[in-house]
């Protein structure tokens, strides 16, 4: 990052900073310098990954196991936000998808995917933003997704998290823009995590051009919020995608997503 965007002191806190897009950002933010505060569930998980970076970067690493979907785990990353060392870069990056039709998923699944999506996004960015007003510097990157353009996926409350996660940071980037304070929404398409596996989703027909790398879904985030962007969509071909979304009519957006349902969520109907 350039002196201009790179808030000081360098040191970022990253949600879901053990695996994929989380994972890619804690390697490239320890290879540029920067000291890290990872957050996840899995211990065990955070320590390798901790131990691994500290090896390979040599930088300061603390670890903080939390679950952001419950009150009792975002509060305590809340009060690591307000406290020092300060924090300079947060990266809400934890998010999670369902599955299962909405009207047969159960309503705990439905809630936890509202409060680690949405919640707790709005609860650390709050958290975060005060004190960075306060010092007029720092940064807040909300990793979202191209399914918030207005997909209207069937059986799942994900992509209506999603444009909230985009609307929202956009709106509040703005907002703080003139207090020398930055959050951009970071929206990548079908990205090669893991994630959609571990979720139980059905990917195989998904065509292998589609697939992002999460390292390059990183360097293009970073480098949109060096040119100041506030929504990043990483590469050209999510980039016409949502070109195409933002001015398709409604009804044609509905019928693609009624054929691929089989595709993205298998059952739903
Ligand atoms: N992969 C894609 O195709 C894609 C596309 C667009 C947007 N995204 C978005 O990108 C973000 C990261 O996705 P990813 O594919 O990199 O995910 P991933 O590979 O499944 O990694 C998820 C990370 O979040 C942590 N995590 C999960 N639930 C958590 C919870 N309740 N509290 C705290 N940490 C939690 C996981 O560790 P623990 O399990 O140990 O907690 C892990 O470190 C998500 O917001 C996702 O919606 C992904």
């Amino acid at each position: 990052m350039t002196e201009e965007t790179s808030p000081s002191p360098r040191r970022a806190l990253i949600t879901g900073a053990t695996l994929g897009i989380g994972e890619a950002f804690a390697r490239r933010l320890a290879a540029d310098g920067w000291d890290l505060v990872l957050v996840a569930r899995d211990a065990g998980r955070l320590d390798a990954t901790a131990t691994e970076l500290i090896r390979r970067y040599d930088c300061r690493i603390e670890i903080m196991s939390a679950d952001l979907s419950t009150d009792d785990g975002c509060a305590v990353v809340e009060r690591r936000l307000g406290d020092e060392p300060p924090v300079g870069l947060l990266v809400n990056n934890a998010g999670m998808s369902l599955n299962t039709p909405f009207v047969r998923s159960p309503i705990g699944d439905e809630a936890r995917l509202i409060r680690l999506n949405v919640l707790a996004v709005l609860r650390l960015t709050h958290a975060a933003l005060g004190p960075m007003v306060k010092r007029r510097k720092g940064t807040v990157i909300n990793v979202s997704s191209v399914a918030g353009f207005g997909v209207p996926m069937p059986g799942s409350t994900y992509s209506a998290s999603k444009a909230w996660v985009t609307n929202f940071s956009e709106s509040i980037g703005q907002s703080v823009a003139p207090f020398g304070v930055r959050v951009m929404a970071l929206c990548p398409g079908y990205t090669r995590t893991g994630y959609h596996e571990r979720a139980g989703i059905n990917m195989s027909r998904i065509p292998a051009w589609l697939w992002l790398r999460p390292d390059d879904v990183v360097d293009e985030g970073l480098r949109d919020l060096r040119k100041g962007r506030l929504v990043s969509v990483p590469s050209w071909k999510y980039k016409l995608a949502v070109a195409g979304l933002r001015h398709a009519p409604r009804r044609l957006l509905r019928g693609v997503s009624r054929d691929t349902r089989g595709r993205i969520a298998p059952g739903a109907d």
